[in-house]
């Protein structure tokens, strides 16, 4: 047998779970099955999974063991069901979303336990999984990272290990998310403002991306000055910045809207003018983050 088609076991069948063990089963992986609720094997046997009578069955099937629960709480808790020993020989990656002190929690437990542990953070929806594209960050324990590896790629094209600290991945999972959920929301906060004009969504939507991919690109100067700790305004002003972020909250109020996310903006900015850094870049605002009021 190849490393390729040595066999994996998925522990998890929600949506997450379901999505990673038909990338497998795609891949040729003979994969073996187990979830709490054991109807949701179902489809999968017809797909050619091994559905495992019971999670003992499960972890002796592979030495490979991808576990994808809701919360580490509950990784913890199915872990724990069996003895120690049931995972001698094998690597277990947990795929479970979680904070990277969740994260740090489970690799020390896990290390307790003697079992050979990864983390791992899945950075795409479920229709992704198995993509070129596709992104899983992994941290935590090398050894188990370089023996899994090959083998984690059908998952995802795009598998990088972060470093030795398991709670890393987590924290670029949060970070990571932190962008989306904000980029979201302030789309569809500025898109309750044009649509009280009576423009549609749509007609708003390529105005809309093309200022998202504007943000990727004013990033590399955000970082750069964050690194450097060097927040002079050349080509942008906080004072400027303001006037802008005062329009939003306007518009935004005149329209009956909640405005909560503009005037965060807008105030995390209005402080930094207030303390005298008018004259300074956007990128100042990080420090009004690092220091509350
Ligand atoms: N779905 C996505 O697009 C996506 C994207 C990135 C990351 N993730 C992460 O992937 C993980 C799984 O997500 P999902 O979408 O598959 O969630 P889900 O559909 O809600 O499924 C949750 C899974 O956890 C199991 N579970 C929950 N509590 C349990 C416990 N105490 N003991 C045993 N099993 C338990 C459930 O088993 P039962 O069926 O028995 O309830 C089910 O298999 C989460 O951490 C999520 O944040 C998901």
């Amino acid at each position: 047998m190849t490393t390729q088609h040595a066999p994996v076991s998925v522990l998890g069948l929600g949506s997450m779970g379901i999505a990673l063990a038909r990338a497998l089963l795609r891949a040729g992986v003979p994969t073996t099955v187990w979830n709490r609720t054991s109807e949701r094997a179902r489809p999968l046997a017809g797909e050619g999974a091994r559905v495992a009578p019971g999670l003992e069955a499960a972890v002796a099937a592979s030495d490979l063991v991808i576990v994808c629960l809701r919360d580490h709480d509950a990784v913890r808790e199915v872990l724990g069901g069996l003895d120690p020993s049931a995972y001698e020989g094998r690597v277990v990656v947990n795929l479970s979303s979680s904070t990277p002190g969740e994260g740090r929690a489970s690799a020390a437990w896990a290390a307790d336990q003697g079992i050979t542990y990864l983390n791992g953070a899945i950075m795409v929806p479920t229709m992704l999984i198995g993509d070129p594209e596709a992104l899983i960050l992994y941290s935590g324990n090398q050894v188990a990272f370089d023996r899994a590896q090959d083998r984690l790629r059908p998952l995802a094209g795009l598998t990088t290990h972060l470093g030795s600290d398991p709670g890393q991945a987590a924290l670029y999972d949060v970070a990571m998310l932190e962008i989306f959920f904000a980029s979201m929301t302030s789309f569809l906060h500025a898109t309750a403002m044009v649509t009280a004009s009576g423009i549609t969504a749509r007609e708003f939507l390529p105005f809309a991306q093309q200022m998202a991919a504007l943000g990727g690109t004013v990033m590399e100067g955000l970082a750069a000055d964050v690194d450097v700790h060097q927040f002079d305004g050349t080509e942008d002003t906080l004072e400027m910045e303001l006037a802008a972020l005062d329009h939003i909250v306007h518009t935004s109020d005149e329209a009956g809207l909640d405005g909560t996310l503009a005037r965060h903006m807008r105030d995390l900015v209005r402080r930094a003018v207030d303390a005298g850094h008018g004259a300074d870049a956007f990128s100042r605002v990080v420090e009004m983050v690092r220091h509350q009021p």
